[in-house]
């Protein structure tokens, strides 16, 4: 059988150091089996977790020659003759290393759960017995994008999560997509505008796109929630509007004049101004998303790349 050689990334107490291994394969064999082969008959010390080895759980996600992929679904023969004869291993990026390919994935769940990633059937859907009815596009499209297996290799390569904690970041938008557009679910279309914030703040660079092993779609999809513009709704303010109303005339009542620090209390309005607060210190409350049109970025591009060019020659 022919052996491959493994350059593994290893972490340890605060010592980091690269270790190398030969392995023996054959044709079939994954990254994720021969590293586990690693672990079972060389050295018990390196830390790897891979579970199902067939692309399901999302364990076994590590940078392979440099590009985060699924070890379970890479041929190690295939991946010894990429590296030009070594296969090298690290931990994914932008998660702290716990030990050696281990990562810390607390951050990347944190996000996902920020977006409640699950259905909340709506009344009817509970109180019936019935099959809801849902059309069969609509279906291929959410099961196509439930196929997240929460591996974290979309979330190593962004680069607006690396720097940005209240980012919802590509698997947490992707999420939001798989049950704003289901129509069993109550949240529906609002999940778009909870998570406009981050829908706005991706960069549109499509390294989610091009790296995640189940083939999601990002872009596609953040286009098309950007693209259904959703109003939001203004019932919450107008439910709070009326109610200061009812808190001003009883205090005219009560105090002959209007308690503002009670009336804002008991209507909630000091709260909305509160959230309000940081998109009006940001440029006011009108502000709207910039929105590109088609070949506006491009034309931008080469105008700034004329003026470099043109200060340069100066
Ligand atoms: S979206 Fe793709 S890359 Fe990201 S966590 Fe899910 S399966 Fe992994
Ligand atoms: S396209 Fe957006 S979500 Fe995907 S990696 Fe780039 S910035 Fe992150
Ligand atoms: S081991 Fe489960 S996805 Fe690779």
């Amino acid at each position: 059988m022919p052996k491959v050689k493994f350059k593994v990334a290893r972490l340890e107490g605060g010592r980091s150091w690269w270790q190398e291994y030969e392995v023996e394969v054959d044709k079939y064999t994954s990254v994720a089996v021969a590293l586990q082969r690693v672990r079972e008959e060389k050295d018990p010390t390196l830390a790897y977790r891979p579970l199902c080895k067939m692309g399901v759980c999302g364990n076994c996600a590590v940078k392979i020659n440099g590009k985060p992929r699924l070890a379970c679904l890479t041929n190690a023969v295939e991946a010894a003759e990429e590296g030009g004869g070594t296969i090298t291993v690290e931990p994914l990026d932008n998660m702290p290393v716990v030990k050696d390919l281990i990562v810390d994935r607390s951050d990347f769940e944190r996000r996902m759960l920020s977006v409640k990633p699950y259905l909340i059937p709506k009344d009817e859907v509970l109180a019936s017995d019935k099959w809801y009815p849902m059309p069969p596009s609509v279906q291929m499209d959410l099961w196509s994008a439930a196929q997240c297996i929460w591996c974290g290799v979309c979330y190593s390569v962004c680069p607006v999560a690396e720097v940005d904690q209240s980012y919802s970041a590509p698997h947490g938008l992707v999420k939001t997509y798989r049950f704003a557009y289901d129509p069993r679910d109550a949240l529906g279309k609002k999940r778009i505008y909870l998570s406009e914030e981050s829908l706005w703040k991706c960069v549109m660079c499509k390294n989610c796109d091009s790296s995640c092993p189940k083939g999601l779609k990002h872009a596609l999809r953040f286009e098309r929630m950007r693209a259904d513009d959703i109003p939001k709704p203004h019932s919450d303010y107008a439910e709070k509007a009326v109610k200061h109303v009812i808190a001003t005339v009883a205090s005219l009542a009560r105090y002959g004049r209007a308690d503002e620090v009670e009336i804002f209390t008991s209507t909630g309005l000091a709260e909305a101004a509160l959230d309000a607060l940081p998109r009006l210190l940001r440029g006011g409350w009108k502000r709207k998303p910039y929105r590109p049109r088609p070949g506006e970025a491009d034309r931008r591009a080469v105008e700034a790349f004329r003026s470099v060019v043109s200060g340069i020659i100066r």
